[in-house]
């Protein structure tokens, strides 16, 4: 287990942020934390770092304290709301991150020139960073948080400030990082790309972690499986044991919860065999905002 935690709970004031939260990431995963604002995410994250101190409970990252130097040197972090030394130009910055990671000065403008490179910075790295806009200056801060190869990397809310491009920019970025192996916590709130890019889901609100598991989990229930025919005789279906999936049956459309694609054939040959004609098949996933919508509901947002 790369990242775990035990009961983890950071109460401000009066107020659980988060609430006996356990957790547990294996390496290799592209982990995405959904939850709605104030639900806990940044604090979370920022306890797994060891920036916060929790009020109880434990975070081991591969079973050892977070606090370890050695373990913090291989984590890298983007966070939520971060701020850059405007002074200096992207390329000063760099080398300023790159010597507190305990770079050697031979690795340096290489690790530079790769990290500029993957955030799509590459020849702006003259400029001030006064100069830089939101996005630009966001792109620079993930380059920051990768210039070491970090074998586990928090990402908070890494697209807030990028257009289209950067976003699929980001994407590609997360794909490359994944193939080298790279352990990623990922909070957002866009969750088309949250679909796009994890592996794995936790869904936190109110600080308590409701549930956590493979993306295929929480997409694959309840496919919906529409069957477009035409003039459909009703009589045609009669004593048909799935009638109990139905959940639309129109002249024109016959519509059916699914557990697994696995269960389609059967359905379509019984179909056919009774003579009901088909014109088209098509099954529909529940996307993840359903699945957010299911899970957090009404109860989620500000408390
Ligand atoms: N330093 C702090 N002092 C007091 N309360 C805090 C502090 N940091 C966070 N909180 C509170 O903890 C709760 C969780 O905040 P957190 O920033 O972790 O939420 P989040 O899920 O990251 O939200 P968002 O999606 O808006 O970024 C909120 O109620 C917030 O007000
Ligand atoms: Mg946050």
């Amino acid at each position: 287990m790369l990242v775990e935690t035990r009961d983890l709970s950071k109460v401000y004031g009066h107020n659980p942020a988060c609430n006996k939260i356990c957790l547990s990431l294996e390496e290799g995963q592209v982990f995405g934390l959904l939850g709605p604002n104030g639900a806990g995410k940044s604090t979370l994250v920022k306890m797994l770092l060891g920036l916060v101190w929790p009020s109880s409970g434990q975070v081991l990252i591969k079973g050892q304290s977070v606090n370890n130097l050695a373990i913090k040197k291989t984590t890298g972090y983007l966070p939520e709301l971060f701020r850059l030394y405007e002074w200096l130009t992207a390329q000063e910055l760099l080398v300023f991150y790159a010597r507190s990671y305990g770079l050697a000065k031979h690795e340096q403008s290489s690790a530079i020139a790769e990290a500029l490179e993957l955030v799509g910075l590459r020849g702006r790295e003259k400029e001030k960073i006064k100069g830089y806009s939101k996005g630009m200056q966001q792109r620079l801060a993930l380059a920051g948080a990768i210039l070491h190869h970090p074998q586990l990397l928090f990402l908070d809310e890494p697209t807030s400030a990028l257009d289209p491009i950067g976003r699929r920019d980001i994407r590609d970025l997360i794909g490359i990082l994944k193939k080298r192996g790279t352990t990623i916590f990922l909070n957002s709130h866009l969750l088309s790309e949250v679909e796009m890019t994890c592996t794995h889901l936790g869904f936190i609100n109110k600080g308590q972690l409701i549930v956590q598991g493979a993306i295929k989990q929480f997409l694959q229930d309840n496919q919906q499986l529409v069957i477009e025919t035409g003039n459909l005789d009703a009589n045609l279906l009669q004593g048909w044991r799935l009638k109990n999936k139905l959940l639309e049956l129109t002249p024109d459309k016959i519509v059916l919860n699914v557990e697994s694609k696995n269960e389609v054939p059967s359905i379509i040959n019984e179909l056919v065999r009774r003579g009901v004609p088909i014109y088209n098949i098509d099954i529909n996933s529940r996307g993840l905002e359903e699945v957010f919508l299911d899970l957090i509901g009404d109860k989620g947002g500000l408390s």
